[in-house]
């Protein structure tokens, strides 16, 4: 990331107002509107070192030693993307066209990218995931989930994860991809591999333990038992949970009070009242639908039954090749029934909530200072403009980054 002349803001802290915005979306309802976007307009924000100390309206904002003005423009907090595969190496570029063509998507192609992966140095990877990293930083991803998963031996998954925890806190241990292929007769060897040896050299390395629980990677016994083995070593459980078809993922997540149940695409009544019973919450990733042409999960059905819903990218080579949160927006709003403020709500505020964070997701005191400025009056035109790039500033703990 660039040392701009704000660098200086997280150490000395130096004080920043940015005034005349046209609508602030804080994600704290007891401010502005009290709606859950806690809407603000005519607002300022002022940024102490890497914390906001005060929101309100402009004609009433303190004066600092900096002063921006927004001229008009919207400011919503940095996205939350609480779901990324970014160390990998190599493409599918070829599996893309099959698909497009008219071949389903499957867990296979998963090992196009383990084989692709296994042969980068160290140095590739990590410099396709601070690539991937940049990309998503100037589309105003301020927080990054990203997971192991390409790997699928004790070594190359702990690298991943040693390499991830270099520029994220929010590295996700996803030995459980599929069974490595070498271990392709004999799945209940590598359980054993996941749960035993590869969990403790991954363990050091991560916050959160994944399974992809599906026909063709793991069943649902195979998931409790990996993710309680990596609870045991400190490790918080999340799930890539009824993608594909129907299966027992989601009700597991909520069983073992994981932190999210990721794609939710196919869902049962029962699975939609676990999820509205428990904390866990649904994290909904349409750029997979989007690339494998697969009917999109129903938001509406969820958020009106009381569930969490977090919007994120699934940022991989295979199933969704985004870095791009505003286009997640922009399908969820237009094809899975989410309002644009439910959208960016479910970006913001929701993937905070899918990673169990306070400090991150809300424009508020006390909270980090991670910001987007819109070039937008306000937050619903990244809905309403599609595919327009309108992020034209981030900051992120308190330093501009865009
Ligand atoms: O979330 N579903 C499993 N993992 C990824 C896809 C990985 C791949 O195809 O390489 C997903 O969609
Ligand atoms: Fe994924």
């Amino acid at each position: 990331s660039p040392a701009g002349p704000n660098q200086a803001n997280s150490t000395t802290g130096t004080t920043t107002v940015i005034t005349n915005i046209g609508t602030l979306v804080t994600n704290d309802p007891s401010l502005g509107d009290h709606s859950p976007l806690g809407l603000i307009q005519d607002a300022a924000v002022v940024i102490e070192g890497d914390r906001v100390v005060w929101t309100g309206e402009s004609s009433k904002a303190p004066t600092t030693d900096n002063a921006l003005d927004a001229g008009g423009r919207a400011v919503l907090p940095g996205f939350v993307d609480s779901h990324s595969h970014l160390v990998f190496a190599g493409d599918r570029t070829a599996e893309f066209n099959a698909r497009m063509s008219g071949r389903p998507y499957t867990a296979g192609g998963i090992r196009t990218t383990v084989a692709a992966t296994r042969a980068a140095s160290d140095r590739e990877l990590e410099a396709n995931l601070t690539r991937y990293l940049d990309e998503a930083l100037r589309q105003g991803t301020t927080t990054m989930e990203t997971k192991s998963g390409y790997g699928l031996t004790v070594a190359d998954e702990a690298r991943a994860l040693r390499l991830a925890a270099r520029h994220t806190d929010e590295t996700t241990y996803l030995g459980a991809h599929i069974v490595a292929p070498d271990h392709a007769d004999d799945p209940a060897a590598y359980v054993a591999l996941v749960t035993g040896e590869m969990l403790d050299a991954c363990a050091p390395h991560a916050r959160w333990i994944d399974v992809f629980c599906e026909k063709g990677a793991f069943d649902g016994d195979q998931a409790r038992a990996i993710l309680t083995a990596g609870r045991a070593k400190g490790l918080h459980p999340r799930i890539h949970a009824n993608q594909l078809t129907h299966g027992p993922g989601v009700q597991l997540a909520v069983e073992l009070d994981a932190a999210s149940a990721d794609h939710c695409t196919h869902l049962t009544d029962a699975d939609v009242d676990a999820l509205a019973s428990g904390d866990t919450v649904a994290t909904l990733l349409p750029g997979a639908e989007f690339s494998t042409r697969a009917p999109w999960p129903d938001a509406r059905r969820l958020l009106d039954a009381g569930v969490t819903v977090a919007l994120s990218t699934d940022c991989n080579p295979g199933s969704s090749f985004t870095s791009s949160v505003p286009f997640c927006i922009a399908l969820a709003v237009r094809d899975m029934g989410m309002t644009p403020d439910e959208a960016v709500w479910a970006a913001t505020a929701g993937g905070a909530a899918a990673l169990r964070r306070t400090d991150v997701g809300r424009v508020a005191p006390g909270a980090q200072a991670d910001l987007v400025l819109l070039d937008a009056p306000s937050h619903v035109h990244l809905a309403y403009r599609p595919g327009v790039p309108l992020v034209t500033g981030v900051w992120r703990k308190g330093v501009r980054e865009v």
